[in-house]
């Protein structure tokens, strides 16, 4: 089975089922997003494309993005965010502008940019003691990549402005109310739960299922919102309130007060 050799992400082909797997491997930042795991999932996508590129007809079936160890992603990694740095944009579009089918299979925290990535993915399945929200309020910014907007396509823009505002963490359950979700069930049977969808969906024309995929992300997808988002992502960057929240986690110290400016 062809690999590929990465520092903070697994990777790997399966030539006959046409399966993909990438699994964030950096478990002891609970997955977070720095700079160098997002340009591995870039490139692992990548990779996947060229599989595409060198076969007569649709070598990739399906992909599935999971998490080492007790997250999925914790999001983006805060330390950078004491730099100056942000998730690079552009991790957000890998999985989404990839043309064959995505599955992200959740056990553990999906927060912030880890749930972000989660709704670019086609589907997603989640462990029981999964966790999910949009922290990035309390850190006096918002959830980058499109996160709003996906959300609300996934959920309803009800719930998602509620959650986006208010940072409220939910698990699993909440979750497949929610419509987040395919499929649900216990951590020990997760693996089969999914590998059962993937060879489903695998089975099926794989042109047909790419563009039937298409054209939902199609009606879901609002080039403008992103130009507008990346305006205001930036304007709260430079805030107080986020750096005072963002101090307040790197030194473990005690909740902000914020003011609004
Ligand atoms: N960025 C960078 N490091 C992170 C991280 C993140 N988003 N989330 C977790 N980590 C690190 C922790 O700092 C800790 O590192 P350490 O062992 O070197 O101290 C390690 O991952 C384990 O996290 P810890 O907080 O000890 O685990 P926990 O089970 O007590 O709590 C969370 C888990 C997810 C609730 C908590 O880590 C958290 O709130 N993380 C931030 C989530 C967030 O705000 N993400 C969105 C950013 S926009």
């Amino acid at each position: 089975m062809p690999t590929r050799e990465f520092e903070y992400i697994d990777w790997e082909f399966d030539e006959e089922s046409g399966v993909g797997r990438v699994r964030l491997a950096r478990p002891d930042a609970l997955n977070a997003l720095s700079t160098p795991l997002c340009a591995e999932i870039v490139e692992a996508f990548e990779a996947f494309a060229e599989l595409d590129d060198e076969a007569d007809g649709v070598a990739v079936r399906a992909v599935v993005l999971g998490g080492e160890g007790r997250a999925f992603s914790a999001g983006a990694d805060v330390t950078e965010f004491a730099e100056g740095r942000t998730v690079p944009t552009d991790v957000y579009e890998a999985a989404s502008n990839f043309a064959g089918p995505v599955v992200a299979k959740i056990d553990g925290y999906c927060l912030g940019g880890g749930l972000v990535l989660a709704l670019d993915c086609d589907f997603r399945f989640a462990s029981d003691r999964s966790e999910f929200g949009l922290p990035e309020v309390g850190l006096g910014i918002l959830a980058s990549g499109g996160g709003i907007g996906k959300l609300a396509a996934a959920i309803g823009s009800t719930r998602a402005r509620e959650l986006a505002v208010t940072g409220e963490r939910f698990d699993a359950e909440r979750a497949d109310e929610d419509g987040l979700l395919v499929g649900r069930c216990p951590a020990d049977e997760l693996d089969d739960r999914v590998e059962s969808f993937v060879e489903t969906v695998a089975a099926q024309p794989p042109l047909a299922v790419r563009a039937t995929l298409d054209l939902a992300a199609f009606h879901e997808t609002a080039d403008g919102a992103r130009l507008y988002e990346r305006r205001l992502d930036r304007r709260l960057r430079r805030s107080d309130d986020h750096e005072a929240a963002v101090r307040a986690f790197l030194e473990d110290g005690e909740a902000p007060t914020f003011h609004g400016r």
